[in-house]
């Protein structure tokens, strides 16, 4: 096999640097752009100034500089078009088009596709006014379960636990709406674990990834404000091969068929977040994308060769993948004060010293310091035979970090440990 693949990977947090080491790894990879990537990045690919949803600048690269694949990261990027537009001009993209986004871009497009195909997932209702929302919520038992209708960075979902948080969250979104237009999916409160199931997905065609679990508020005890992720792992030992194989055959491949038959095939990783309730696996909302953190400890798991896997989902071809039986478990080190508002540009000390994986989700290079720069900073990745080696491995490592603005959650997959 020839190594002479040139990718270009659109993004700049810890998913995309677990993407880019992962296709370092490819024995058909030769060089790897990454726009904009960032100061981690930059040790594994060549960083490229282009924002991720600068369209002309990621397909002008992309033309000039002959490369064979890129790999569309974050949900703003595919929202914007970055894939329809490089495929419009010849070029191989992985990732879904704007159309086929929605499934993560419009809850409830996605709604409309589970009810459809028979996809399990909680009942739900959408609503653009005030009142009527009101007047349904507050006739349903607690949790409401209140999801604005668009892109919020995992943000725009309010589990209520009372009226009158209810009532707030449905006036935040509709009336005076801090994230745009308001439209909100008001859906039934779902019991139980909840786990990450991301498939690489080419129309009809589904390559299952390794399991991984999320951790979604901000501090210990799954307590706090709901984040964009605060730490993962993988495998996830509660989750059976049987529950697998359900979850496979009546979420993902069900998803994936319907998506087909309404005429917006999906090709890219179809990301199922579940949720493993007594009637079984069901879907508490999809993305068009990897999941950041689950990415870091997944990817890493992947023996064969990532390039091809990719490849074969763009091409729509067969691919057979292997994975390691080696557990890993990240600790996300994120900006006192997220995710809420919080101070950029504090220095971080000792990464030299350490030995194991670290990927960098918002940090800038300044000289020879790496300095913050966002409010997920690095996500510390531990590897062992099982978990519990892991989370050791991950915490000796943190040890070494020496930044005092950054706070980390301490119970990562304390319910697998
Ligand atoms: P989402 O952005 O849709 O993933 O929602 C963020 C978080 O809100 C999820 O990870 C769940 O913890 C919680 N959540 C969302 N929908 C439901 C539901 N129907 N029932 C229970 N919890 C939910
Ligand atoms: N970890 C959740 C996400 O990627 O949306």
């Amino acid at each position: 096999m020839e190594k002479n693949k040139k990718v270009l990977v659109v993004g700049s947090g810890g998913r995309c640097h677990a993407i880019v080491k992962a296709l370092a790894r490819s024995p058909q990879v030769e060089k790897i752009y990454c726009a904009p990537g960032n100061a981690g990045i930059a040790e594994d690919a060549e960083c490229v100034a282009i924002g991720v949803e600068d369209v002309d600048g990621i397909v002008n690269f992309a033309k000039e500089n002959n490369i064979d694949m890129t790999v569309v990261g974050p949900e703003a990027a595919l929202a914007k078009g970055v894939v329809d537009a490089l495929e419009a001009e010849g070029l191989k993209a992985f990732g879904p088009t704007k159309a086929a986004a929605r499934i993560e871009s419009s809850k409830e497009f996605a709604k409309q596709i589970m009810e459809k195909y028979g996809v399990p997932t909680a009942a739900y209702k959408a609503f653009d006014n005030f009142d009527e929302a009101w007047e349904y919520v507050k006739n349903r038992p607690l949790p409401a379960v209140i999801k604005y209708d668009g892109l919020a960075a995992g943000k725009g979902v309010v589990v209520a636990l009372s009226y009158e948080e209810a009532e707030a969250a449905l006036r935040d979104m509709l009336l005076d709406s801090s994230f745009g237009k308001g439209r909100v999916v008001v859906e039934d409160f779902l019991d139980g674990p909840e786990f990450s199931f991301m498939c690489v997905v080419s129309g009809n065609k589904v390559y299952p990834l390794a399991m991984a679990q999320d951790h979604k508020r901000a501090y210990d005890g799954d307590k706090g404000p709901n984040t964009g992720g605060m730490g993962a792992y993988s495998p996830v030992p509660f989750i059976t091969e049987e529950i697998r194989d359900i979850a496979l055959r009546e979420i993902i491949q069900r998803t994936a068929d319907g998506l087909v038959a309404e005429g917006v095939p999906f090709k890219g990783v179809l990301y199922g977040g579940l949720i493993l309730t007594k009637e079984g696996p069901k879907v508490i909302e999809f993305n068009a994308r990897f999941g950041d953190p689950e990415t870091e400890v997944v990817l890493p798991r992947l023996v064969s060769d990532f390039y091809e896997l990719i490849e074969a989902a763009v091409e729509g071809k067969d691919c057979e993948t292997k994975w390691s039986d080696d557990a890993y478990l990240g600790i996300v080190l994120a900006s006192e004060g997220y995710p809420g508002s919080y101070e950029k540009g504090a220095e971080i000390k000792g990464l030299e010293n350490v030995t194991g994986e670290v990927y960098h989700m918002g940090t800038k290079r300044d000289g020879h310091k790496i300095l913050t720069s966002g409010g997920r900073v690095l996500m510390v990745v531990g590897k062992g035979k099982d978990l519990a080696e892991a989370n050791a491995a991950a915490k000796a490592e943190i040890a070494k970090i020496d930044c005092p603005t950054l706070f980390h959650r301490t119970d990562i997959g304390k319910a697998s440990l």
